[in-house]
């Protein structure tokens, strides 16, 4: 797959040369990218989502992409907005298609007529809208020749997405609208019952271990793995002497099914895992459109590795977990569990993680050590990070700059426009070269 230009390997120091990953069936491949927020970590993660996509495609071997989804950019919206108003103005509808395409073009006007009719129910794109081509890599210049798309021979383009919500926040026509309209199939993510374990049952609600409810439901749901509200009902009811009028402890069990039966996250029928799908990059979205706790969006991360795991030996098929702000999945168990799951038994499986980050401190090191190759994107946050990056990768110390902090405005300014979308990538840690990551093709 295309990870951008590199450096020419040639005398000729200007040229820049296409770089590729190759990515092995079969085995994993697992990468990170570290750097500062605002460089385009995010924006390379989509990219290499698109370039995976594009490459199995091409080589007809289908793959699963599940990408989990952090946060919603309104900063795009606002940007569609602009580049629509300057273009309308300084431009001809021919000049425009020509630019733009037409289809592009058509879908940016269907987009802004739809945000003024549903002004407070859209512009809110997620960070990964791979349904919504990207415009605004076709308008910033990336010099005075080309555009950041045009740079690198790319158009904008877009990619039949599956995004699954959790407890709406807002209507999924709504949703859909804002990330791609017809490529984007918006899907009410619900657990089934039958996944349910007491652990999350007891947290919902306020069970507390000790209580004599809290015990016999543990004893139906976990001991007899009775996982259907109204069969557990039935059998507290037989728990009790006097069924007409029966005691606190099961009300509080009743109250409890009521409540799982009632909340839009969980259902009889499984909507998430049988609805994943290989013809269409799966957007698992935890960010404001879903309604879910930082433990249940662990818990659904774990649910996903232990069905990749069942789904790969299966079917041979290969796997790809794409996280963004991976430290966020590392502060809870579950979420531990399911990144130590991949590193370790991801690679016989062909389970692939692609992972970003700006905290290198505190990440575990098996996330560093797991990883075939590393990514820099725009500047490392430390010095300290430096140093263990240089332990890590072979050629490290005379290939990347120590991040020299800068001490005027100017200077932050000028450093952030220049690294902008660009970096450090290392080969399998043995081989590091600067290199201008691959631009996604969508929002
Ligand atoms: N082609 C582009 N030209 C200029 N800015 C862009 C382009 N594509 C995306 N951006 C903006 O760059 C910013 C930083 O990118 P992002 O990937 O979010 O960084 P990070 O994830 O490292 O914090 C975002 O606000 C995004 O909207
Ligand atoms: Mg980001």
């Amino acid at each position: 797959m295309f990870m951008g230009l590199g450096r020419a390997d040639t005398s000729k120091k200007r040229d820049k040369t296409k770089r590729h990953v190759k990515m092995s069936v079969g085995e994993a491949n697992h990468m990170i990218f570290l750097g500062k927020s605002g460089y385009g970590k995010t924006t390379l993660m989509r990219g290499l989502v698109e370039e995976i996509n594009i490459a199995h495609n091409m080589a007809k071997i289908p793959a699963m992409i599940i990408v989990l989804e952090k946060k919603t950019d309104h900063t795009k919206a606002e940007k569609i907005h602009e580049i629509y108003n300057t273009e309308t103005e300084k431009s001809s509808d021919n000049k425009i298609y020509k630019k733009y395409g037409e289809w592009v073009w058509n879908y940016i006007e269907n987009y802004i007529q739809m945000q003024n009719q549903y002004k407070e129910h859209l512009g809110m794109m997620g960070d990964f809208a791979f349904g919504v081509p990207n415009i605004i890599g076709k308008f910033y210049k990336y010099d005075d020749k080309n555009t950041f798309l045009g740079r690198q021979g790319l158009q904008p383009y877009v990619f039949p997405t599956r995004r699954f919500v959790f407890r709406p926040r807002r209507r999924k026509e709504y949703i859909s609208m804002d990330n791609g309209w017809h490529m984007c199939k918006v899907f009410d993510g619900k657990i089934p019952y039958d996944k349910i374990p007491f652990s999350l049952l007891s947290a919902l609600s306020n069970l507390g271990d000790q209580a004599i409810y809290a015990q016999r439901l543990k004893n139906i749901w976990e001991v007899q793995g009775i996982k259907d509200p109204d069969i557990v009902k039935g059998i507290a009811l037989e728990y009790e002497n006097n069924k007409s009028n029966p005691s606190a402890t099961y009300l509080r069990i009743a109250e409890t099914m009521y409540q799982i039966k009632n909340d839009k996250l969980f259902s009889k029928k499984d909507t998430l895992f049988t609805n994943l799908s290989t013809d269409a990059i799966n957007v698992i979205d935890f960010s404001s459109n879903s309604d879910l706790t930082h433990e249940e969006e662990c818990l659904i991360f774990k649910f996903l590795v232990m069905y990749a795991i069942n789904y790969a030996s299966q079917t041979r098929t290969p796997i790809y977990f794409v996280v963004d702000e991976v430290q966020n999945m590392l502060t809870d168990k579950n979420g531990q569990w399911a990144v130590d799951k991949i590193l370790r038994e991801g690679r016989s499986m062909g389970i692939n993680l692609i992972t970003a980050t700006q905290y290198m401190y505190g990440l575990p090191q098996s996330l560093l050590m797991g990883a075939s190759h590393v990514g820099i994107i725009g500047r490392l946050a430390s010095h300290t990070d430096w140093k263990v990056l240089n332990k890590l990768i072979d050629d490290f110390e005379d290939s990347v700059e120590p991040p020299d902090p800068v001490s005027t405005y100017t200077q932050y300014e000028d450093f952030k426009k220049k690294m902008k979308f660009k970096g450090w990538f290392s080969w399998d840690k043995s081989y590091t070269d600067r290199i201008e990551f691959r631009q996604p093709q969508s929002l």
